[in-house]
């Protein structure tokens, strides 16, 4: 096999089928509920006209991607919608690299695992950059990998799996590097509601024909089950990625659109301060459980994840199958994000059951 599966389902798999109670920190599924508004758009649709139950326009349904447009300082032309966030970075990391402008992809390390899956799948190369231990992405690194080799730099912020969140002028410097090497920066922006710390801030900011910024609606409204996400593309580069989305897709979900839609035009800001608060609330909860256990941890300035690193007990596949047999926890193994914290565990702080997780933890480890 050329590309690798991710982890994920092999771990997701073990815990189901463990032989006793575990609290599931595995996946980025969200627990908490999607805004009213969204519920009402999904009902709605149901009774619509047949005629509303057959292929949406391929790029996206239109009001859909004017209101995107608009609230993201863009023109509606630049924009496709995708099925999620994976799509859109599909669509992104693809287009860099058929442009013939090198075949390498930088990314950071700890990473993401579905980019350099995707990487091999595109037939692509991938040259990692350390991030520091709390996950700040230095972009001097990130210059001195950047050759003419490079057709993209992808990169997450609020970050999954560090929970760093990149300054605007990390932002600033990663699509200069971009634009000195005739790359393209992919700036995957999917846990942007997500961010704590007040700090985060849009590759969008930044105007360039070198940059793709990509989102989805999966982490925003709590929905990843519907398959909605767009990527904004430079003009130069959005016909050839609608044409492969055409080809790959036909089109994408069109009771999910108009559900999106309804709830971004009736969703109060209140809604996504409350996430943020339960989130903040979860960090809390679970940091003090690992201070009792005295372990090494990331304090996230955003997304939803935290990485722990006990002694004596490096993150492998191994442990990880062992935590969810002795202590009821099911967290993923830092192997699975790179080679830089390949001896952590990575939790997703995504249970009602943060606080049971926490005290097994500390009784494990205390
Ligand atoms: C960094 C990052 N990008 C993209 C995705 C995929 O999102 P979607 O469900 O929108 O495809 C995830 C999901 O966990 C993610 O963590």
């Amino acid at each position: 096999m050329e590309y690798e599966k991710p982890l994920f389902f092999e771990i997701m798999s073990y815990a189901v089928h463990a032989d006793r109670d575990v609290v599931d920190m595995v996946s980025g599924n969200p627990d908490w509920e999607p805004p009213q508004s969204l519920r009402d758009g999904l009902r709605e649709y149901a009774d619509f006209d047949q005629s509303e139950f057959q292929y949406a326009p391929s790029e996206g349904l239109r009001d859909l991607r004017e209101e995107i447009a608009a609230r993201r300082g863009v023109d509606e032309s630049q924009i496709v919608v995708t099925n999620g966030g994976g799509e859109a970075n599909y669509l992104a990391m693809a287009r860099a690299l058929e442009r013939g402008a090198g075949d390498e992809i930088i990314l950071t390390d700890p990473v993401y695992p579905y980019y350099p899956g995707k990487t091999s799948m595109l037939g692509g190369t991938q040259r990692f950059v350390p991030t520091d231990d709390d996950g700040t992405l230095d972009p001097a690194a990130v210059r001195a990998a950047a050759s003419d080799d490079t057709a993209c730099i992808v990169v997450n912020s609020p970050n999954n799996p560090t929970g760093a969140v990149y300054p605007e002028e990390t932002v600033r410097e990663l699509v200069a590097i971009a634009e000195a090497h005739d790359a393209i920066l992919v700036s995957d922006e999917v846990y942007d509601h997500y961010d704590r710390s007040g700090r985060f801030s849009s590759a969008l900011s930044v105007d360039s024909d070198h940059r793709i910024v990509t989102n989805s609606f999966s982490k925003t409204f709590a929905i990843t089950g519907f398959r909605v996400g767009y990527a904004v593309f430079p003009e130069q580069h959005v016909e050839a990625a609608k044409a492969r989305h055409m080809l790959v897709n036909v089109a994408t979900t069109r009771p999910g659109q108009h559900a999106v839609l309804h709830a971004l035009r009736n969703t109060d800001p209140a809604y996504h301060e409350a996430n943020r608060q339960l989130l903040a609330e979860r960090v809390d909860t679970f940091t003090d459980a690992l201070d009792e256990a005295g372990a090494e941890y990331t304090d996230p300035d955003g997304a939803f994840y935290v990485m722990a690193r006990f002694d004596g007990y490096p993150g492998t596949v191994a442990n990880t199958k062992a935590l969810i047999d002795d202590a009821g926890v099911a967290g993923m193994p830092g192997e699975a994000f790179g080679d830089a914290f390949d001896d952590w565990f990575r939790f997703a702080l995504v249970t009602p059951r943060v606080e049971a997780a926490a005290d097994r933890l500390a009784e494990r480890f205390g």
